[in-house]
């Protein structure tokens, strides 16, 4: 795992809920990425409220979600003024669809369907024209979210694992047909209190069951969830002794580090029968309001002040979007310049230097348009490719041959007058490095009227400077 202070921390927010945070939202998610952007060297939040159109269909109820929730988590303490900090709004980003339409294009149906929300659908035995294709992108436009904006670290939830998981796989998968473009995410799971229990002391926390503590919401309201917390159900007086573990106002104050000593005396008189809940809730009620103060006060001011909080999104907005529109310039350019190329040509030749991989995809590449290739190398790698690249497909137009510098024009000679002679045509791409020089000469020698196109070590480096990429385009032959 890459350490947290060199990397780019990137999660997003789902806005599905329209009642504002509670207490399992601020210890699920919303504190450690607070934490966590002074911690990284940059971090990246967003809304996600593209996400949200999955479960929420009322264009109102949107709007006023994505502002809301951008409100909470600017009152949870995310500071976008800093400069190490962006938070913005999925939306705002028209590129994210963009790239999560080229994406779907490197993933596939199977993967997608052993995501878990899914499958529990499908277990469920919903109808499949009830679950939606939304709920089937999903982690592909994640993927796109997480991509296009370089994520390196991404903190969520369990539930939310196996979607980064797949987003690394598309980005592998990506880098591996298109040459190195994308970053590949990790996840960083967030163990601690990720789940906190609700009030009735069973379930998780959740506005839609009823059981959990606003943080936003009036005084009295906080007071009437506190005093709604299920207690043990044994003791009906408060003489009678009590299991304090029974009772999960106990566990709220260890996770808000509630002062130890007075809590393990409630926890003493509770067992003993000697203490009624209404104090030991009275006592937790204004805890609450004071450790929630600061963010409580905050929330009222940035409420106040609707014009501060659109610009400050407005500028992280563009601030995200600039990012964007780099990552796909590069998504884009890779693909017409080096692919036109391959389209172009009726007969490749791939010489040594590129990386093995890209060298892979190529062959790939090659086998599905039934283009012959040659594909040299000053070492023996014929076994290497054979077996990563060429198991089970017979195909009789790839050629893997080793070269030295003396016999190189003797290999490529043969391998073109065989095609020259099967096909009569001229027209042939050469993806070389090293040797272009030498090769030219000898194209020019013998007079040959084809199109060369020579994409200097293009797979590999294109990606990595605008720069080269142009001078070697530049240099382009014309023959
Ligand atoms: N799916 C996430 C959730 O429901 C939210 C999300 C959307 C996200 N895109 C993301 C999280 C990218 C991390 C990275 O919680």
């Amino acid at each position: 795992m890459k350490k947290l202070s060199e990397s780019l921390i990137f999660s997003g927010i789902n806005p599905s809920s329209s009642k504002g945070l509670h207490l399992g939202n601020y210890f699920g998610a919303g504190k450690q990425h607070v934490e966590m952007q002074e911690k990284a060297k940059r971090a990246m939040y967003f809304i996600a409220d593209y996400h949200s159109l999955n479960t929420v269909y009322d264009p109102k109820q949107v709007r006023s979600n994505v502002y809301n929730t951008y409100l909470d988590y600017l009152s949870f303490g995310l500071e976008p003024e800093k400069k190490n900090v962006i938070f913005f709004v999925e939306s705002a980003i028209p590129e994210i669809c963009e790239l999560n339409i080229i994406l779907n294009n490197v993933v596939s149906m199977a993967e997608l369907s052993k995501m878990h929300a899914y499958k529990d659908k499908i277990q469920k035995k919903e109808a499949s024209e009830s679950i939606n294709h939304g709920l089937f992108n999903y982690p592909v436009l994640m993927a796109a979210d997480i991509l296009i904006f370089n994520g390196e670290v991404v903190p969520v939830g369990e539930d939310q694992v196996q979607h980064v998981e797949i987003a690394r796989d598309i980005a592998r998968h990506f880098n591996a047909r298109y040459g190195e473009t994308l970053v590949q995410p990790q996840v960083l799971l967030q163990k601690e209190a990720a789940r906190v229990v609700g009030t009735d002391g069973e379930r998780k926390m959740s506005k839609s069951l009823g059981n959990d503590i606003s943080v936003f919401n009036d005084d009295e309201i906080i007071r009437k969830q506190i005093f709604g917390i299920k207690t043990d159900p044994a003791r009906i007086h408060p003489t009678d002794p009590g299991n304090p573990d029974k009772n999960v106002i106990f566990t709220y104050m260890k996770l808000m580090d509630y002062d130890d000593t007075k809590r393990k005396g409630f926890e003493q008189r509770y067992k003993e029968g000697k203490v009624g809940d209404v104090e030991i809730k009275e006592s937790f009620y204004k805890f609450y309001l004071e450790y929630f103060k600061e963010i409580r006060d905050r929330r009222k001011k940035y409420g106040a002040d609707p014009e501060k909080v659109k610009v400050l999104m407005e500028k992280n907005n563009n601030e995200a979007r600039e990012i964007a529109r780099e990552t796909m310039k590069k998504v884009k350019k890779y693909y017409p310049e080096v692919m036109r190329a391959l389209e172009d040509s009726e007969v490749i030749i791939v010489e040594d230097t590129v990386s093995n991989f890209s060298t892979g995809f190529i062959i790939t590449y090659a086998i599905q348009r039934r283009k012959p290739v040659l594909v040299l190398w000053t070492e023996d790698k014929k076994k290497y490719f054979k077996q990563n690249f060429l198991e089970g497909v017979k195909n009789e137009n790839v050629e893997i041959e080793k070269y030295t510098q003396k016999n190189l024009k003797e290999k490529i000679r043969t391998f073109l007058n065989k095609y020259d002679h099967h096909q009569g045509k001229h027209r042939f791409n050469l993806i070389i490095d090293n040797v272009e020089r030498k090769y030219l000469d000898w194209a020019r020698y013998n007079k040959r009227k084809s199109r060369t196109s020579i994409i200097r070590g293009a797979i590999r480096k294109s990606l990595n400077s605008d720069l080269e990429y142009k001078r070697y385009l530049a240099k382009e032959p014309k023959i």
